[in-house]
């Protein structure tokens, strides 16, 4: 699988997009907020600000989370600018996600953005986009203040290499053996090294990075929190199987390049890569199937706002293994899978960590 080809999520405004389906994501981030407005308090706390801060934010899709973060930090410099009676910086930012994200939505969203900056009297905002991957070099040496990325580096940079034994599972499963345990971390070792290497090149000297993704709060892969959502897609690819619609070996040759670390996992890459300092570390959950209940909603609907979130995440990447015509069939299995899940009581949670790291 070439990953940089088959990993974007859904392009576009239709109904499957990943615009009208990333509400989950959203809450993640105003959730993380705190994280961020420490992080952003605690670089100025001598009130200095730089002529221009530039920033970028990393996996950055398209949609209406894609300036979300981005105007929460021009927010926080402007109003610590505000407090100490000091000129605001002017604002480089850099908009970053793989060559085949819809860069053009995106493009197409920043005038009316930077609009709304001239509007608040907000000072000069430069946006650009930079296509490429976020565990390679994007940037010119000591050039970022700062560096943003949520709920996108969980994404390997590919398939591990020797999931041949991962047999009837897309990821890794209850049923999965040591070797694809073993393979799926070394893979997210040296991708997420790899990412703190070329952000520690990119960063002036004192820069900071938050992050924000899915993790496990159980020291097991196999037991990892939302193993659940992947085990239901699984049933229903075998559902597919079962009909003939597609091949039980087609199911064994696929697997998604996610890994959903451990505290420990990452501060020991942290620390072994050796460039930044781990300021914060912190855990919270989100419960999926209550992002949309509170106004009485039945479990369906949970349902179905739990498999669109999914399917925007993972259609382009499924189409491209098992073809488009089965798409929308699997989804609607799928949708018969969460219900029944849901209703025996199980709830749908994501264990999330975010952290702050500030270069060495
Ligand atoms: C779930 S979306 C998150 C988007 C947005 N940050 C949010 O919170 O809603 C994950 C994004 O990460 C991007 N991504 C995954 N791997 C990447 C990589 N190696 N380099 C750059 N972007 C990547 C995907 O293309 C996708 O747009």
């Amino acid at each position: 699988m070439v990953l940089q080809k088959s990993l974007p999520m859904t392009a576009g405004d239709s109904e499957c997009s990943y615009a009208n389906n990333s509400i989950l994501q959203r809450t993640v981030i105003v959730k993380a907020k705190p994280v961020l407005e420490d992080t952003i308090k605690n670089m100025f706390k001598n009130a200095i600000f730089p002529k221009c801060f530039t920033v970028a934010d990393l996996g950055c899709s398209s949609g209406p989370n894609t300036l979300l973060s981005i105007s929460n930090v021009i927010d926080m410099v402007h109003n610590l600018c505000k407090e100490n009676k000091s000129e605001p910086p002017e604002f480089q930012v850099y908009l970053n996600d793989l060559p085949d994200n819809d860069f053009n939505s995106v493009f197409k969203s920043i005038p009316s953005f930077i609009e709304k900056m001239k509007k608040e009297n907000y000072g000069n905002c430069f946006i650009a986009g930079v296509a490429g991957s976020f565990y390679e070099r994007l940037f010119p040496l000591n050039s970022l203040n700062f560096v943003h990325s949520s709920y996108s580096l969980h994404w390997l940079s590919q398939v591990p290499k020797g999931l041949e034994c991962n047999k009837g599972s897309i990821l890794i499963s209850k049923s999965s053996p040591p070797q694809v345990l073993e393979a799926y971390f070394k893979q997210y070792e040296k991708d997420f090294s790899s990412f703190l290497h070329n952000r520690s090149h990119e960063l002036m000297s004192g820069g900071h990075i938050v992050l924000v993704f899915v993790g496990r709060s159980n020291p097991d892969p196999r037991s990892y929190d939302c193993c659940c959502l992947m085990d239901l897609l699984t049933k229903s690819l075998l559902h597919l199987a079962a009909e003939g619609k597609i091949k039980e070996d087609e199911i064994d040759s696929f697997n998604m390049p996610s890994y959903t670390p451990y505290e420990e996992e990452i501060k020991k890459i942290i620390q072994i890569e050796g460039s930044f300092t781990l300021q914060r570390l912190e855990a919270f959950e989100s419960d999926m199937a209550a992002i949309e209940k509170p106004n009485g909603k039945h479990f369906e609907d949970s349902a179905k706002l739990v498999v669109k979130t999914i399917r925007a995440v993972t259609e382009v990447m499924l189409a491209s293994h098992f073809g488009n015509s089965i798409i929308d069939h699997l989804f609607d299995i799928y949708i018969k899978n969460v219900i029944e899940y849901l209703s025996m009581g199980n709830t749908i949670k994501f264990f999330n960590i975010s952290l702050c790291l500030q270069k060495k």
